[in-house]
């Protein structure tokens, strides 16, 4: 099998750039396949940090080449930034990121419509990075969208120009204020392009299949996660995109038969940024420790993250749902001090006591059902072996492999590269 997958299983932000960069030593190529710059991946090594939003988390390592699917949509304005900020560490960008071509491009009034559904849904707004994504999505199934491949063509300025006038009518639509200067708008998505022109665009999907053939070791990069999907996730409250497994084959045109290890993302408790339900979701002293120690900040947009227990209904779900393989588990540090940890094993759903994710989790039809595990007060930071771990950490680790049938392969002990134990 060629390509492997990682995925995260919670609400996103559960520390996949962390884990790709620790993994792509392993393979010969990285690639994101949906999602775009709403995404945030932070890497921690030699003691700097990197947030990645578009470009795959393979670029710090010089034999990797890192691929740009065609389900990810891009914003060339946000997309040069990115390489911008990442002008010191000497990378050669034209050789080592490719786009494909069948990528679709966030326009500037793409993101525009996002404020306007945004602000006419008021209080029942989505909590959107409002980086244009559903916009952009709906231009693309709606067979509006304009790609990657179109800038190659001499009109490329005509099919912006139309779509731009379509989206402008679609803001009047909306009846909301909105600040912005079209011109500017304009000039910076020009300008951005060209930069955008100057790298490798490829045919991903028959570029993807020689390196399958030629034996390369692919992984493929998840963005957001699973309870984000817009099938699987928490409806309306999800991202435009599927985060789960089969996004990846859409996303990059790889066969379902050629997926091999589904590495699966989890945090050791559970954070959502933006609207929605969470049913573990803890409103005390406890949550407001884990967003202290946890620095619960959204990558993207600086969003305090909302916090709670680790989720076994939910995350069984997300393993079911993306076929995983092995599990890692992050950021077990920031549970160390607690006395109880508590884990949501069933939810009590509409009077009735239930073990599967179902159609709806609000509030008013959710409640969770606690089991509690002693939790563990050693500083895990330093660790740098399994042999060092208090026996509470062993028992809350064995009792998630119990639950969900799956081993965690690795557990995480702080933000840096070295922070990782192989289990
Ligand atoms: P959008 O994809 O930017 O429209 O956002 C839709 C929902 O997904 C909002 O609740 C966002 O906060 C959430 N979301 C989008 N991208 C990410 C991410 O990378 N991490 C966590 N949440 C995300």
């Amino acid at each position: 099998m060629a390509v492997d997958l990682l995925l995260g299983l919670q609400w996103g932000d559960e520390g996949k750039g962390k884990i790709v960069d620790v993994l792509t030593k392993k393979y010969n190529l990285i690639s994101r396949f949906q999602g775009g710059p709403n995404a945030g991946h932070t890497l921690i090594f030699d003691g700097h940090k990197h947030v990645l939003h578009t470009i795959p988390s393979g670029i710090f390592h010089k034999e990797a080449i890192n691929v740009v699917g065609n389900g990810v949509v891009i914003d060339p304005v946000i997309f040069n930034n990115e390489i911008e900020g990442l002008s010191k560490f000497d990378v050669d960008f034209k050789k080592v990121l490719l786009i494909s071509r069948k990528a679709h491009l966030i326009l500037p009034t793409h993101r525009l419509l996002d404020a306007a559904s945004e602000k006419a849904k008021g209080k029942d707004k989505i909590g959107s990075t409002l980086k244009g994504i559903g916009p952009t999505y709906m231009d693309k199934t709606g067979r509006n969208g304009m790609r990657v491949g179109d800038l190659e063509l001499d009109n490329w300025k005509e099919i912006f120009e139309k779509l731009t006038q379509k989206h402008l009518k679609m803001i009047e639509f909306y009846d909301v204020e909105l600040d912005y200067d079209l011109d500017d708008l304009r000039t910076c998505f020009f300008n951005s392009v060209e930069k955008l022109k100057e790298l490798t665009f490829i045919d991903s999907e028959e570029y993807l299949h020689q390196a399958i053939k030629a034996d390369k070791k692919i992984l493929a990069e998840g963005a957001q996660g699973s309870l984000l999907d817009v099938d699987f996730g928490t409806y309306p409250f999800v991202t435009s995109s599927n985060t789960t497994a089969a996004g990846a084959c859409t996303g990059l045109g790889v066969a379902p038969n050629q997926i091999g290890e589904v590495y699966g993302i989890f945090k050791a408790y559970t954070t959502r940024v933006g609207s929605g339900p969470f049913p573990t979701e803890l409103f005390d002293e406890d949550g407001a420790t884990m967003a202290k120690v946890g620095h619960e900040f959204g990558a993207t947009t600086g969003r305090p993250r909302r916090c709670g227990w680790l989720d076994m209904v939910a995350l069984k779900y997300a393993c079911q749902v993306n076929g995983v393989t092995q599990l890692n588990m992050m950021k077990a540090d920031v549970l160390s001090g607690f006395d109880t940890l508590k884990v949501c094993t069933a939810y009590e759903y509409k009077g009735e006591v239930i073990k599967h994710f179902p159609y709806n989790i609000e509030p008013e039809n959710v409640k969770p059902i606690y089991t509690e595990l002693k939790g563990w007060q050693a500083d895990l930071t330093e660790m740098t072996s399994k042999d060092q771990f208090p026996q509470e950490l062993n028992d809350y680790v064995t009792f998630i492999e119990q639950e969900t049938g799956i081993k965690i392969s690795i557990v995480s002990v702080g933000p840096d590269r070295k922070q990782t134990i192989l289990m």
